[in-house]
């Protein structure tokens, strides 16, 4: 069987094509449904792009805050907050949900566009295919490049029991809005960590066994960006990262990601570690899987002068070591893609451990 994927309806490209967002949401706008809701990460909050958010005096701005990654009981409370104030304001639904920020920003706006129109918690959703009924309109404007959130059919939570995303043709933006103008003030780790989580999708992509010409395709594009951009740092590299984030997403649409991710997911579920820095941290020690693309990474770290955290998992205790294991191997797509339909005798419970010591 092929997967038969959605990708996003609607693109826009370009420096300052941010200024269209306005002309954009007119077309989602209707009479009975005149509100949009707009989810920006809290960062901006006292910055420029505040003063350019096209809002109507019906819309609904809610600051978000994703100092820690999104967890489905946020989700929950911001799906709330949204109907309460659609029912002050006599509407059933907003015309849409927009998220402007990084890669969390995103998963929230898609996670809260999903659960306005499917009843529960966002946590009965995480898994493959879950989802009842279409989201409502829901677009994004990144702020950060290399998640690949504005183009994946994924919104990637933190629930009660494991970190998995809510995967459904549903989750995908019906609209993104690509303005490099937007990543260019990024504080410099942070645009280095996410841009490392698209050329770490790339290697696992291109070394997978899930690979295809489709997936490659992409994957070879991006990674040659990733190499421009971390490499090079021309004047063009906001422009490069932005692309390279969204083909690294569109090659793992048709693949799959590997070890380093369903690592990343361990650390992160269990001490907090953001997505890009986990998958940073996990990536220094793969060296058995992936020697050229660590290598690599090893060279754009000097380049860019950045430290990668050490000892992170030193303090941690043997139930969240073995917790971590637990978030890992739920995982199976990823170490299949990875390691081949035998992955489970090469890859097992003490292998895991020993890498996660490591760290
Ligand atoms: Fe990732």
């Amino acid at each position: 069987m092929f997967r038969n994927f959605k990708t996003v309806e609607r693109i826009i490209f370009g420096r300052g094509c941010f200024n269209q967002l306005e002309d954009i949401l007119a077309e989602q706008r209707t009479a009975a449904r005149p509100s949009v809701v707009f989810l920006v990460d809290d960062a901006f909050m006292r910055l420029p792009l505040k003063d350019r958010l096209p809002l109507h005096d019906q819309d609904l701005l809610i600051w978000v805050n994703v100092d820690d990654e999104p967890k489905t009981k946020y989700v929950d409370l911001l799906t709330d907050q949204v109907r309460q104030a659609m029912a002050a304001k006599k509407m059933d639904l907003p015309a849409g949900v927009i998220g402007i920020g990084g890669g969390s920003s995103m998963d929230l706006s898609k996670a809260v566009a999903l659960m306005l129109t499917n009843q529960g918690s966002a946590a009965d959703y995480q898994g493959w295919d879950l989802i009842k009924h279409p989201a409502v309109y829901h677009a994004a404007a990144p702020t950060l490049s290399g998640t690949g959130a504005e183009v994946s059919r994924t919104t990637v939570l933190t629930g009660p029991e494991k970190k998995l995303g809510i995967n459904s043709d549903y989750t995908v933006f019906d609209q993104v809005v690509l303005d490099p103008e937007l990543i260019a003030d990024a504080p410099r780790e942070q645009r280095f960590y996410t841009g490392m989580d698209c050329y770490i999708h790339c290697i696992e992509s291109l070394t997978g066994t899930y690979l295809n010409a489709f997936s490659q395709a992409y994957g070879e594009k991006s990674l040659a960006l990733c190499r421009k951009v971390f490499l090079e740092a021309g004047p063009e590299s906001d422009d490069q990262l932005m692309m390279a984030s969204f083909f690294g997403g569109m090659s793992i649409a048709y693949s799959q990601v590997g070890i380093c991710h369903a690592l990343s997911y361990g650390l992160s579920f269990v001490l907090g570690i953001h997505h890009g820095i986990g998958n940073s941290i996990a990536f220094d020690y793969l060296e058995e899987f992936y020697p050229d693309g660590v290598a690599e990474f090893r060279r754009m770290l000097a380049k860019q002068h950045i430290t990668l955290p050490r000892a992170v998992v030193a303090d941690a205790t043997e139930e969240q070591i073995e917790k971590m294991v637990d978030v890992a191997l739920i995982l199976v797509p990823l170490w299949e893609n990875a390691l081949g339909k035998q992955w489970a005798q090469i890859m097992t419970r003490d292998s895991i451990r020993d890498l996660y010591r490591k760290m």
